[in-house]
């Protein structure tokens, strides 16, 4: 009897167990991703836009946090191409992050390479993007992270979930807008439209018919997942009547905090919650500029998509549908409603900031102008006063390689392709955001990276200036999530804004826009090895040149060391 009950019993742990384990054990995600030119009607225009398996906005990808996903991407358009997985930490798989000449060459017309990679230990909402030219104008889409399978949202389930997804469309090529900049030396056009879910919506000519509907539910609790995928600009975002509650940013949980308006650089993402509070109708979801460069050229207009209650009875035949409630929204230069939003960013949890740093940097960041070089022409020089747009940080202005990628020039030791010499200090101190001296606006140029011991702990502080013109920079850095444990306006002062450092709860993110003649402190832990990008998410400062990277070196065993490249990784 007993002998009956044991076997019984241990049957029924066992089957315990395989349930247990077919749930919660992580899967892998197989998806092919066609890059290929596609017509696209937008504002009275067809263009051949290049999209991922002819959509715009591209596959939404939903995975549980320790899931893998193998993405194989064959390139049929006539432009070279790489896909970026944007906030993914890539523990050990630098071959996968996707930066054009940077962790890979490019995925030439007709090729294909395979990204193989690990969501480990984030939960919320990333995205994904072509990483090389300005494709990323119609090469993105969501990445959705749920927590793993029995395991809650550390607040209420949301009945609901939407990937809203802020773009912006230009009724030419992208990629010829940017060419003509880079040739001209001018900065290059401003867009046509921003986009919601790949819309511009109601307040644009020939858009109305194709707005995007968010449907909603009385007393429902709907979670948006809003990303700001837009080339060039910082956007604000709001739902009439709804309060948000904010829950997330960039795949990591914060505090909850209330607000009616929010404010994201381009890669950042947030996640919010709403609730079907209001009498059944139809309101206004806006995103519009934040443009904090003085006597910018850009893009002032507003898209739209219209939240509505499935419960409003559908007009009768032929009478048009009521008019949306807009929200108000503030000017476009409204910087205290972005200090406002972002002071109140705290991780949920009790944060692992490094108390002390091992490396302590200081990176400036900004705008400058080339004098016209003397071979070159008027036509070459249609910058202010007949200059070049360029950018730098630390006044070396990024020059990306094109023989081979730097992870690869860094695994192979290929010499001659970057040097490890970029400076921890800006080179000379100047007033950053006061009045500079010409003389400081013309940055060299250089592959230069910068050198981390595995393990390190480190500290940057992104400085700002104002050279041609101050400007809010959304600083992205690949391969790591890092804490924002500081901000402020003015020239950073470590004697007096040490203090204001938060190393209890600050917030984590993979991009911080840094305030408009500010500066912003970073900390992270450099556990990653390889080979790490920083750069303003600006699409056009990129091509300027306002980026640098990381070399993160190999720790002690297979843990602690980059993965071996992938067979099919492209050569250039
Ligand atoms: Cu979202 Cu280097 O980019």
């Amino acid at each position: 009897m007993t002998k009956i009950m044991a076997s019984y019993l241990l049957g029924l742990v066992f089957l315990l167990a395989l349930v247990l384990l077919s749930t919660a054990s992580p899967k892998t995600h197989y998806h092919d991703f066609v890059v290929q030119a596609t017509p696209v009607k937008r504002l009275c225009n067809t263009v051949n836009a290049i999209t991922v398996n002819g959509q715009l906005p591209g596959p939404t990808l939903v995975v549980n946090e320790g899931d893998g996903l193998v993405i194989n991407v064959v390139n049929r358009a006539k432009y070279n191409v790489t896909i970026h997985w944007h906030g993914v930490r890539q523990m050990r798989t630098g071959w996968a992050d996707g930066p054009e000449f940077v962790t890979q060459c490019p995925i030439r017309p007709g090729e294909s390479y395979t990204y193989r990679f690990t969501i480990q230990g984030q939960e919320g909402t990333l995205w994904w993007h072509a990483h090389s030219s300005w494709l990323r104008a119609s090469v993105y889409g969501a990445l959705i992270i749920h927590p793993r399978e029995g395991t809650p949202y550390p607040f209420p389930k949301p009945d609901r979930e939407t990937p809203i997804i802020l773009g912006e469309w230009w009724n030419r090529d992208p990629v010829t807008v940017i060419r003509q900049a880079t040739r001209t030396g001018a900065a290059p056009n401003v867009s046509d439209a921003y986009t919601i879910n790949g819309q511009p919506g109601d307040l644009y000519k020939c858009s109305s018919q194709d707005t995007t509907i968010v449907p909603m539910d009385v007393g429902e609790t709907h979670l948006l997942r809003v990303i700001n995928a837009a080339l060039n600009q910082e956007l604000f975002f709001s739902v009439a009547n709804h309060i948000f509650t904010v829950v997330g940013a960039d795949a990591s949980y914060l505090k909850p905090f209330t607000t009616n308006l929010i404010m994201l650089g381009p890669g950042q993402t947030t996640d919010v919650l709403i609730s079907g509070d209001q009498p059944p109708g139809r309101y206004y979801i806006t995103g519009k500029p934040y443009q904090s460069a003085q006597n910018a050229a850009f893009d002032n207009t507003t898209t739209t998509a219209v939240l509505e209650y499935r419960s409003v009875p559908c007009p009768a035949k032929g009478l048009p549908k009521s008019t949306p409630v807009l929200p108000p929204m503030p000017a476009f230069n409204d910087t205290n409603a972005v200090t406002s939003f972002t002071s109140k960013l705290r991780s949920l949890r009790r944060a692992e900031v490094p108390a002390d740093v091992d490396e302590d940097l200081v990176f400036t960041v900004g705008l400058g102008l080339n004098t016209c070089p003397p071979n070159f022409s008027k036509n070459q020089c249609q910058g202010p006063n007949g200059t070049r747009f360029t950018a730098s940080m630390n006044n070396v202005s990024f020059i990306l390689p094109s023989n081979w990628s730097l992870l690869q020039a860094h695994r192979y030791g290929i010499p001659g392709v970057f040097t490890t010499d970029f400076p921890a200090k800006p080179p000379v101190k100047f007033d950053y955001t006061g009045n500079v001296s010409r003389s400081l606006w013309q940055p060299l140029t250089g592959t230069k990276l910068y050198r981390l011991k595995y393990g390190s702990r480190v500290q940057v502080v992104i400085q700002g200036t104002s050279i041609v013109t101050g400007e809010n920079h959304p600083m992205h850095l690949h391969g790591y999530d890092f804490y924002i444990v500081a901000e402020g306006f003015g020239n950073f002062d470590p004697k007096v804004d040490v203090k204001k450092f938060n190393l209890v709860d600050p917030p984590m993110r993979n991009t911080v826009p840094i305030p408009v003649n500010g500066w912003a402190v970073i900390r992270f832990v450099a556990d990653n090895p390889g080979v790490w990008i920083m750069h303003c998410h600006l699409d056009v400062h990129i091509a300027w040149g306002l980026a640098m990277a990381f070399l993160v070196e190999d720790g002690v065993g297979e843990y602690e060391t980059l993965q071996a490249p992938p067979e099919d990784l492209p050569l250039c």
